[in-house]
């Protein structure tokens, strides 16, 4: 079975669940392998969040762990989410630099387009949206925009960077994802839990 698992944070946190449920032992060796062979059960496909969700719903790997940011960006119908992990908490926030009044914003940065159009209408706020794939706390400092919807953490990077947090908007958790149906799965999330 192939679980395609979401580069960086996310894939810290599942080795180490992975490891602490005897489903594999010991951690991913730091060659560029991409497709690790953990048991005879299961192989670890290691990708780009996007691509996750794109693998899974092709049928490619059989599960997903992804954040729910990246799931709810790309909106695949198809994509059924059977577990919250619980890890990997953070959440949308809306910053900007100190002082700017909210209802001026103009311009919005971001990664994730689509969730902002949401949310900036939910607020009822009309502005454009510029889209960066990362670094997006820069924005704001070279006026490349008023403001950004981005994750925060531990609020580090804002602070580093003189944003403040003005609106905290919806909350993020590693997800596992599917389309299929079957019991090597149901048997996967049993040992998980
Ligand atoms: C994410 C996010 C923020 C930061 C938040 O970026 O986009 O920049 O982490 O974490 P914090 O609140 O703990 O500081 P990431 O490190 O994934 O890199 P990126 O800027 O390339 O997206």
């Amino acid at each position: 079975m192939n679980i395609a698992l979401s580069k960086g944070r996310v894939e810290k946190n599942f080795i180490d669940l992975l490891n602490k449920k005897n489903i594999m032992n010991g951690n991913l060796s730091n060659n560029r392998s991409l497709k690790i062979k953990i048991s005879d059960e299961y192989s670890l496909l290691i990708v780009k969040a996007n691509d996750v969700v794109n693998l899974v719903s092709q049928g490619y790997a059989d599960i997903g762990v992804v954040g729910s940011d990246v799931i709810e960006e790309e909106n695949n119908e198809r994509i059924k989410i059977i577990y919250d992990l619980e890890s990997g908490k953070c959440y949308f926030a809306l910053s900007t630099l100190p002082g700017l009044d909210i209802e001026s914003i103009k311009t919005v940065a971001t990664k994730y387009p689509n969730i902002t159009r949401k949310l900036l209408e939910q607020m009822k706020l009309e502005c454009n949206i510029v889209k960066m794939n990362g670094s997006l706390e820069i924005a704001p400092l070279i006026n490349y925009s008023d403001a950004i919807v981005d994750i925060v953490e531990t609020g580090t990077t804002l602070k580093e960077n003189g944003l403040v947090e003005r609106k905290r908007l919806e909350s993020i958790s590693t997800k596992i994802i599917t389309v299929k149906d079957n019991d090597e799965i149901s048997r996967l999330i049993r040992r998980i839990k």
